[in-house]
């Protein structure tokens, strides 16, 4: 399959690690020019040099995407680097698990600003540029847990997810006219090296055997590059009628329906 991703541009926020790194690679694999931001400028660097060694267009800023100004840093930098922008990935997030009774003001604001404010902000700031182009993806990469309760403890991470799913779905409705599709995708339990799920197989390797056996069908973590293979053909012309959708990956671990 063609994707047609060659020589489009393409901004991937939280892409010096993790999902939103293997989002980078895969992109640029498919001939994408890329400008990737991160907080720590070594990771990031790092990351774009190995896009570079392998023949992408590459570049690097260093932001902290819930900064009210770096939506505009970005989409100002893709311009004056390629002109425009084509694609979108919003994978920057994080969590802070707590009872909900415990949290506070800023506990919340904290994570509604980088899991969903952040997102909303860049695609805001890109939706100009892909308007006078008449075309544009953007993808929000959400969670499970923005589909269905993920349990005690996240009522943040599950609140901030569920918006974004929803901001997409209206964003599509909106934007379609103008040739514009924003999609979301929700990912089940990624493992990939120094992540979250790594660090968890490795200080409790048979709780994660047992957490796996209960709860992914398939049998094991899904990979990053699992995840970004699906975001590389939402952000391409191959996925022209799909717009407004929340795509799960996976291993059957989420129960929702819909
Ligand atoms: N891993 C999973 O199992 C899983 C499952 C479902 C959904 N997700 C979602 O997938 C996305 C990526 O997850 P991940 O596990 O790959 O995360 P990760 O390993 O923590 O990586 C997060 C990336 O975002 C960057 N980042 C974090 N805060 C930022 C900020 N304020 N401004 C700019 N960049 C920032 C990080 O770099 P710096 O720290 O240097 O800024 C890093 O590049 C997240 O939205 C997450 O909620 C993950």
């Amino acid at each position: 399959m063609q994707l047609g991703l060659k020589g489009k541009s393409a901004i991937v926020t939280g892409g010096s690690r993790g999902i939103g790194k293997a989002i980078a690679q895969s992109l640029a694999a498919e001939g994408c020019r890329l400008l990737v931001c991160a907080r720590g400028e070594e990771a990031l660097m790092e990351t774009v040099n190995e896009l570079r060694s392998s023949g992408a267009d590459a570049h690097g800023l260093t932001v902290d995407i819930t900064d009210l100004g770096a939506a505009k840093q970005l989409a100002d930098k893709a311009t004056e680097l390629f002109g425009g922008v084509d694609v979108l990935v919003a994978s920057a997030g994080g969590n802070r698990r707590g009872q909900f009774a415990d949290s506070t003001d800023q506990d919340w604001d904290d994570i509604l600003e980088l899991n969903l404010k952040a997102h909303l902000r860049s695609a805001r700031e890109v939706i100009p540029s892909m308007k006078a182009s008449g075309s544009g993806s953007i993808v929000f990469i959400s969670s499970i847990f923005g589909r269905e309760a993920g349990g005690a403890g996240l009522s943040i991470y599950n609140t901030t997810k569920s918006a974004l799913i929803s901001a997409a779905k209206i964003m599509a409705i909106e934007l379609g006219k103008d040739g514009i599709r924003v999609n979301s995708v929700a990912p089940g339990s990624i493992r990939f090296p120094g992540g979250s799920w790594d660090k968890r197989c490795i200080s409790d390797p048979e709780g994660m055997a047992t957490f796996i056996s209960e709860n992914i069908p398939l049998g094991r973590f899904g990979t990053a590059e699992e995840v970004a293979d699906v975001v590389t053909f939402l952000s391409s012309e191959r996925a022209s009628w799909v717009s407004g959708a929340c795509i799960t990956v996976d291993g059957v671990q989420s129960r929702s329906l819909i």
